[in-house]
């Protein structure tokens, strides 16, 4: 069901964990089925210097959360920012079609941190 990729990001998950003092943080839950992702940032010089999650949801969920941490490490917020969903079921090799919300998480969690980081240093981002 899964190809190499997801099931590598699933079984040996890149960045998980917490950043006690983090930047940074988003939260979001999928209405769908209820699985949540949270996302910690560190940031510097407006880069993303660290990044980890915290995923409790189906593999799909954790493989994108993984693959989005490997995207998003050492972009700038702004770059970030624009990592879209889609870009990460690509970069996951693709997913299957049932499974494609899953990779909804992570893209949307990640930009709950930032604008969380955002509206902490009072920047205008819209
Ligand atoms: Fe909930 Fe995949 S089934 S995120």
């Amino acid at each position: 069901m899964y190809n190499e990729t997801v099931m590598d990001h699933f079984s040996n998950p890149r960045n998980v964990g917490v950043i006690e003092d983090a930047d940074a943080v988003g939260e979001v839950g999928s209405p769908s089925c209820g699985d949540t992702t949270k996302v910690f940032l560190k940031v510097k010089d407006g880069k993303i210097v660290d990044i980890k999650f915290q995923t409790l949801g189906c593999a799909a969920a954790i493989a994108s959360s993984s693959m989005l941490t490997e995207m998003a490490k050492g972009k700038t917020l702004e770059e970030a920012m624009k990592i879209t969903r889609d870009e990460v079921a690509e970069s996951l090799g693709g997913l299957p079609e049932k499974k494609l919300h899953c990779s909804n998480l992570a893209a949307d969690a990640l930009r709950k941190a930032i604008e969380n980081y955002y509206n902490k240093h009072k920047i205008d981002w819209v």
